[in-house]
């Protein structure tokens, strides 16, 4: 609705605004926060009052509200606005009831509610992307579950299953690329999920030495080398305190690098290993992603490079080998300390002539953009991680690969730290993979008990386990989702298992409440959808207000990807939702569902349905299964 009025509002803006400010400017559309302000408010005569005003004698100036009314009378005739009130500054916007009934009908008579354009096609989603052997950590959860998110959102407007088809965890990359190379400019719009797993680094050097001394028949029989992360520690305390096994790590890791077979093939177990490890915890969540990790970039690293030192993008310092966003410092500069951080250098070949996180990084931002084509790239890592992306967007964007607009293609999704309810960083009971699956499992445990409290005159036992499942891997999602990502995030089972307020367990009870109604009403949602228009408004007043408030609602969903697009941030979706629930209450509570007037009970039965559609799709781009009962 708000892409309809702003075009609206534009037009008026077009004709009004270049009097006032001498040029054109966009149309400030926004909902109403405050009851009794309208559905939607225009803000920018405040502004263009004020330009106007600057300077000029008292009788030749404008008021805000002179304005306001001189930008509501230019807006064009239309089915959409019922009534535009200029107050002071503001234009009071009421839409017309007509017109959102019509929204509520079609959405009906889709379906499903109807996603926003979106000028990309080929989206890559990095996320999650743990290191193998070491522990999977909470904050790799959040970018899984952030990540997830992201992707289901893009998916969602690009016309493309929620959830993503079916992709195969280790992925034939050259077949996806030839995919690409043949569909050319008739490619299908695709979200690629990609799991930057580090698997690779000097530390596989120590790994590989341990694993050769526990097991010198790796080859034929894998040992059982308990968790990866106590193996882990082993091998890392073993590197600490005994010099010539260190040395033993260095010639392993030169070894490994020249892909020598022993120490290759110890290499893919230890990752196969830990993959299995990492996709028990996928899916759990019932998430999909496709690794890709930094091993994969490794031979494109110095192709790479060299189309940086062919652009003049690459300069020795100190041996090694870097490229500076402000040029390279003079040394003889006086050193303030912003100065100083601006020029920390991408560094694309270590002194020691190795490659790093930066080599990396760049090779696969080249990747994406020049082989894969994709024309949004997302990262998702925990904000920490947000001044190195800055300096890789940079440079990828000095070699001609990204474009850094108002809609940037690449962008980075940072979140802040999970921390535990006394305030201390959060930690699983073990560190590890296991100790992530412990948490979730402990999630189910605590929504099953809370079933067989209060469900059991609504399910039987057998129905228990499959629900209790749903609802706390939910739970665990929502808590982490509908709080700012930017925000440190606290874990807290009491809270996220609150049965009111913002929590996926109340909004599933929302939603399942509706399912029991269909129900009581003797109808489903598939009887209902054959006849969307059985829309009307009640002649009561406080009815009808209820009725409308709960439909502009309803019809207002789409706004809500909009803006949700435009900064990534799924608090907002979330916050939509709850407040959705809280509009469903409303209504029960001012019209009667199943009443005796047939006309008004279909009605109704239709707008619950509306609402209904509605909280699924957001369920949906959030990652969530809603349950029919609960
Ligand atoms: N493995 C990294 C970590 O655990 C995250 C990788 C994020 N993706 C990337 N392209 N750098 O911190």
């Amino acid at each position: 609705m708000l892409v309809t009025l702003q075009k609206l509002f534009q037009e008026s803006l077009d004709i009004v605004a270049p009097k006032y400010a001498g040029k054109n400017v966009n149309a400030i559309i926004m909902v109403s926060v405050r009851a009794g302000f309208g559905d939607y408010q225009c803000n920018n005569a405040m502004q263009l009052s004020k330009l106007h005003n600057k300077g000029k004698p008292k009788t030749e100036q404008k008021s805000p509200f002179d304005v306001a009314s001189e930008i509501a009378a230019n807006v064009p005739e239309n089915d959409v606005i019922a009534k535009c009130e200029p107050v002071n500054g503001f234009i009071n916007i009421y839409l017309k009831e007509d017109f959102i009934k019509a929204e509520i009908k079609r959405l009906l008579a889709t379906g499903s509610p109807i996603p926003p354009e979106v000028p990309y096609k080929r989206v890559v989603v990095d996320f999650s992307s743990p290191n193998i052997a070491k522990p999977l950590h909470v904050g790799h959860l959040r970018s899984t579950i952030i990540g997830d998110t992201i992707c289901r959102l893009y998916e969602y407007c690009l016309g493309i299953p929620e959830g993503g088809v079916d992709v195969d965890p280790v992925c034939d990359w050259a077949a996806v690329e030839k995919a690409i190379e043949d569909e050319g400019e008739n490619a299908k719009p695709a979200v690629i999920r990609t799991n930057h797993v580090g698997d690779w680094g000097t530390q596989f050097g120590m790994l590989i030495a341990q694993l050769k001394l526990e097991a010198p028949d790796f080859k034929e029989k894998m040992p059982d080398i308990g968790d990866l992360v106590t193996f882990y520690k082993r091998a890392k305390a073993h590197f600490d305190e005994d010099l010539e096994f260190k040395e033993e790590a260095r010639r392993t890791v030169v070894k490994l690098q020249s892909h020598s077979p022993d120490e290759y093939a110890a290499w893919k177990k230890i990752c196969e290993l830990s993959r299995a490890d990492f996709q028990v915890i996928y899916d759990m969540l019932k998430v999909s992603i496709a690794e890709c990790g930094e091993s994969f970039y490794n031979p494109l690293i110095p192709v790479v490079i060299k189309m940086m030192e062919d652009e003049g993008k690459a300069e020795l310092d100190n041996g090694a080998l870097c490229w500076f966003r402000d040029g390279k410092p003079d040394p003889d500069a006086p050193k303030s300390k912003k100065g100083q951080s601006a020029s920390i250098p991408l560094i694309l070949r270590k002194t020691d002539g190795g490659y790093g996180y930066d080599s990396t990084d760049m090779a696969a931002i080249y990747y994406r953009t020049q082989r894969l084509h994709a024309d949004k790239i997302v990262y998702c890592t925990d904000h920490g991680q947000a001044p190195h992306f800055d300096l890789i967007f940079a440079a990828a964007k000095a070699m001609g690969w990204v474009e850094m607009g108002p809609d940037p293609e690449a962008v980075h999704v940072g979140f802040g730290l999970v921390k535990d309810t006394s305030g201390q960083k959060f930690k699983t009971r073990s560190g590890d993979t296991v100790g992530l699956r412990l948490l979730l499992d402990e999630a189910v445990g605590k929504v099953h008990a809370i079933l067989k409290e209060r469900s059991a005159n609504r399910m039987t036992e057998e129905e228990m386990p499959e629900i209790a499942q749903k609802v706390g891997i939910a739970a665990v999602k929502y808590a982490d989702l509908s709080s700012q990502r930017t925000k440190d995030y606290v874990f807290s089972f009491d809270r996220m298992l609150n049965l009111k307020g913002n929590t996926a367990v109340y909004l599933m009870y929302a939603y399942a409440r509706i399912s029991s109604i269909f129900g009581k009403a003797g109808t489903t949602k598939e009887a209902l959808l054959e006849t969307p228009e059985a829309i009307v408004l009640s002649e009561v007043a406080e009815e009808r207000a209820a009725e409308v408030a709960l439909m502009i609602h309803i019809a207002r969903f789409q706004d809500e990807v909009v803006s949700t697009l435009k900064d990534l941030y799924p608090h907002r979706l979330c916050d939509y939702l709850y407040n959705l629930s809280v509009k469903i209450s409303d209504f029960y509570e001012k019209c009667r569902v199943i009443t005796d007037d047939a006309v008004m009970r279909e009605s109704r039965l239709h707008m619950l349905l509306a609402a209904q559609l509605t909280m699924k799709k957001c369920f949906d781009i959030l990652g969530i299964e809603p349950v029919e009962k609960l």
